[in-house]
C-alpha cells in the first residue's frame, strides 16, 4: 500500500489533548450533581473524540451511539438529514450530551437535537470538537466547543476525506483537488 502524503497541521495532538482535558473537566463539573449522564456519539466522525473524552470524565456516565447521514441533491448537501442507526438507550428523564466531531452547516446537530428532545430527556446539550463559523446555516448552540476553525477541508482525529486520514492523531488540512483520495461518498452512510 502506498504511503499517504501527510496533511498540513491545523491543530496539533498536544493542543487537542489539552482541550479535551479542559472540556472533560467542565462537563464533569457541570454534571456533578445531575445524576447519570448519557453521552451520545455521532458516528462515524466522533468516535475518536468520544473515546478520549469519555475516559477523561470524572463522573459516572454511559455511552451510546447514533449514525446520521445527509440527503444529497447531486453533489450538494440539501440540508436534510436521515437517521441511519438509532441509540439503544431510552432517553426519558435522562441528561443527554451529544458528542460531534464537527459542526459545519449545523443541519446535522440541529436535526439530532430536535429528534432527541422529542423523546423526553431531562436535558440535551451539545459538545463538538470543531465548528466552522463561516459555514453555519442553522445556528445551533454548541455548549462545549473545542475549536472554531476556518473553512478548510479538515481531516484526522476521526474526520475523513473519502474515508482516508481518519486515524491521523492531529487535525490536518488537505486540498481536495490535490489529494489522491477516492471521492467522498456520503451516500454510503
Ligand atoms: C460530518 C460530521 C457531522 C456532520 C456535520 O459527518 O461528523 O455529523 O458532517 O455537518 P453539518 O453541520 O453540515 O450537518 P459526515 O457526513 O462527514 O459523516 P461521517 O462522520 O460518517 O464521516
Amino acid at each position: 500500500m502506498a504511503a499517504q502524503e501527510q496533511p498540513e497541521t491545523l491543530i496539533s495532538e498536544s493542543r487537542i489533548r489539552e482541550r479535551v482535558e479542559l472540556l472533560a473537566r467542565r462537563i464533569s463539573h457541570d454534571y456533578a450533581d445531575a445524576g447519570e449522564l448519557l453521552l451520545i456519539g455521532v458516528l462515524r466522525g466522533a468516535f475518536i473524540f468520544l473515546a478520549d473524552l469519555t475516559r477523561r470524565l470524572e463522573i459516572e456516565h454511559q455511552v451510546d451511539f447514533i449514525a446520521l447521514s445527509s440527503y444529497e441533491e447531486s453533489d450538494e448537501r440539501s440540508g436534510a438529514v436521515r437517521l441511519i442507526m438509532d441509540v439503544r438507550a431510552g432517553l426519558e428523564s435522562r441528561h443527554v450530551l451529544i458528542v460531534e466531531d464537527i459542526v459545519d452547516t449545523g443541519h446535522t446537530l440541529d436535526y439530532l437535537k430536535q429528534t432527541l428532545v422529542a423523546r423526553g430527556p431531562a436535558s440535551v446539550r451539545t459538545c463538538a470538537l470543531l465548528r466552522k463559523p463561516s459555514r453555519v446555516e442553522v445556528p445551533v448552540a454548541v455548549d462545549y466547543l473545542g475549536f472554531d476553525i476556518p473553512d478548510a477541508w479538515v481531516v484526522g482525529y476521526g474526520l475523513d476525506y473519502g474515508n482516508r486520514h481518519r486515524t491521523l492523531p492531529y487535525i490536518g488540512v488537505i486540498d481536495p483537488e490535490g489529494d489522491a483520495a477516492e471521492q467522498p461518498d456520503r451516500s454510503e452512510t
